[in-house]
């Protein structure tokens, strides 16, 4: 898919305010720190687009970016952030999760994962929690200029393997570098499959 324009719309801490859900939408989440915001800037061509910084915890609100005037992809706060409060840690669950299960519009979450690591119970804990409320997601592996692909390959499947405890398939992964821009091309294609299939969701009476 050709980014022509991708523009900041808003950002938000109530699901009551976010943009009407007319159009389809992909959320990228993670740790803190994984890489979200700068794999959207990567995956855009636009630098500044998200904000990020080296200091864990820089996304704090529910951001909406509209790329081609055709489908948004939200940045959302990292989940693990150790220098926070446990209120900050259980406000963020409560406004993240309900966004998740209330947005309609949403058609897939993409959860990304550090690949220098081996699986985390956090992440895999995550993955658990969307197979369990019924939301389609796909993994992605970030910062893979990081080391080699073989160490690389080497954690994806070891967390696929981890996943199928618990799962009876693994959804698609991808490998990424926002430095390098691996992999960006692939999930614009997955997106770009997706928005075919995009029908407005029902609204209720
Ligand atoms: P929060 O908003 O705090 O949850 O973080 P985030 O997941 O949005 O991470 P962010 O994009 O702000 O990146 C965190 C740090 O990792 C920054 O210093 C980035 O430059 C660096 N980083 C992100 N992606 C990559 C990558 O693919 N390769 C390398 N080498 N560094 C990366
Ligand atoms: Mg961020």
């Amino acid at each position: 898919m050709l980014i022509k324009t991708a523009e900041f719309v808003c950002s938000n801490t109530r699901v009551d305010q976010l943009p009407a859900p007319t159009l389809p939408e992909y959320a990228f989440i993670g740790r803190s720190n994984v890489g979200k915001s700068s794999l959207i800037n990567a995956m855009t061509l636009k630098k500044g687009l998200a904000k990020t910084s080296q200091r864990p915890g820089k996304t704090q609100l529910i951001n909406h970016f509209i790329i081609n005037k055709d489908w948004y992809l939200v940045d959302l706060p990292g989940y693990g952030f150790a220098q926070t409060s446990k209120k900050n840690r259980a406000d963020w669950e409560k406004f993240i999760r309900r966004y998740l299960t209330k947005r309609d519009s949403l058609q897939c979450v993409f959860v990304l994962i550090d690949s220098r690591h081996e699986p985390q119970k956090i992440d895999l804990d995550f993955c658990c929690w969307l197979g369990e409320n019924g939301l389609p997601f796909m993994l992605v592996f970030t910062k893979a200029d990081k080391q080699s692909n073989v160490k690389s390959d080497q954690n994806m499947a070891l967390f696929r393997r981890a996943l199928l405890k618990w799962f009876e398939e693994v959804p698609p992964s991808f490998l990424t570098s926002a430095e390098t821009k691996t992999g960006t091309d692939e999930i614009l294609k997955a997106i770009a499959e997706i928005n075919t299939r995009f029908e407005l969701p029902a609204v209720e009476e």
